[in-house]
């Protein structure tokens, strides 16, 4: 079956055409390259050994959308493409709600002209903002969202859940990530940041890599066991490898469906934590000093998987240290 993967040669979208072609699909990306290098198709394809069909366009453009789906003879989405920097998104709101919310409404239009009705939409575990009880599952209330990103992938998911609701034929299934690290064994594709990074493991990587002088810890005054906050960080490959469990579930269901599952692996670790076990992985100290909290982080969020394990067969394989292994040897090649 032809799977279109929207964002397909961004972090998560590239790891996730890998697994769909291990697990016998055929992905076919759509991606402007906005937020993302064409040197990931090379990785691509050196990985599955022959060249992925992609589409270098935009989500929002309507004519594009439907001619993909109908000459490629989709038979499922995965709709990565987004915007996700969470202090871009407060500034530039506009831009945000129209790529992210705006490009699913396209998207959802060209699919119920095309008549696809296989959908797995990319939600966060931002939508639970501040949770009272952890681990999170699936019934943990969706707290008011703290950024314009987060409200991006609440209004996402509402949108999906009523359309559901209305339409008879579809079947979508979001996925609220965690924190995905790591990179593809092979250090042919991993995360490409454009500048500074945001994200605590790659500013680890390049900080270790010389690129970076050194980390800022962001609080260690927060009420955890060591006082850095706590994440639940999960292999991309694993989160990949959720993806085509979730595709898989809803191709086989017969009636229409909504649901939402946690991607995880439902252990938290510290930011300081995190520190230490690269060092192990690298053999060598980071240079790191504790700074001010940064405004709008969450003391500790991790995940309950019991849903996605239960329901989906899916389980996380891979553990923090082959995270930080992969994301080490990535690092190391990236030449450009
Ligand atoms: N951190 C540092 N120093 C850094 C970068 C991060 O100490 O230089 C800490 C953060 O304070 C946080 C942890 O590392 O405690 C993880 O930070 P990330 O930025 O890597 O990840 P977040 O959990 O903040 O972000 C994730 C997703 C976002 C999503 C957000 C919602 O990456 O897409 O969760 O909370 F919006």
């Amino acid at each position: 079956m032809n799977i279109l993967v929207t964002g397909g040669a961004g972090f998560i979208g590239s790891h996730t055409v890998v697994a769909l072609a291990e697990a016998g699909f055929t992905p076919i990306i759509m991606d402007d390259f906005s937020n993302s290098k064409r040197s990931v198709l090379e990785g691509l394809e050196h990985i599955l050994g022959k060249k992925v069909r992609f589409y270098d366009q935009d989500c929002n453009d309507m004519a594009a959308m439907r001619q993909i789906l109908r000459d490629d003879e989709i038979g499922g989405v995965i709709h990565f493409a987004a915007f996700k920097a969470v202090g871009e998104s407060m500034s530039e709101p506009l831009r945000y709600y129209q790529n992210n919310v705006g490009s699913l409404l396209v998207l959802l239009e060209a699919m119920e002209h095309s008549g696809v009705s296989n959908l797995i939409f990319s939600s966060s575990c931002t939508v639970y903002g501040n949770p009272d009880h952890l681990p999170v599952t699936e019934m943990t209330p969706v707290q008011p969202a703290m950024s314009v990103y987060g409200n991006t992938k609440q209004i996402g998911e509402e949108i999906l859940r009523d359309l559901v609701a209305a339409d008879k034929y579809l079947k979508v299934i979001a996925l609220r990530y965690f924190n995905p690290i790591g990179a593809h064994v092979s250090a042919r594709i991993g995360e490409l940041p454009l500048g500074v990074p945001n994200n605590l493991v790659p500013f680890i990587t390049q900080t270790a890599a010389g690129l970076r002088e050194q980390l800022t810890v962001f609080g260690n005054d927060y009420a955890t066991s060591d006082g850095t906050c706590v994440r639940d960080y999960i292999h991309v490959m694993d989160l990949a490898e959720a993806h085509v469990s979730a595709l898989q579930h809803i191709i086989n269901t017969e009636s229409s469906v909504y649901d939402v599952y946690n991607v995880g692996t439902g252990q938290g670790n510290s930011v300081l934590e995190l520190i230490h076990t690269f060092e192990a992985v690298t053999g060598k100290p980071l240079h790191y000093s504790v700074g001010p909290r940064r405004s709008g982080d969450v003391p500790a969020v991790y995940s309950d998987v019991t849903k996605m394990t239960s329901q989906l067969g899916w389980t996380a394989k891979r553990n923090l240290r082959e995270a930080l292994e992969d994301a080490w040897r990535w690092q190391m090649q990236i030449t450009d």
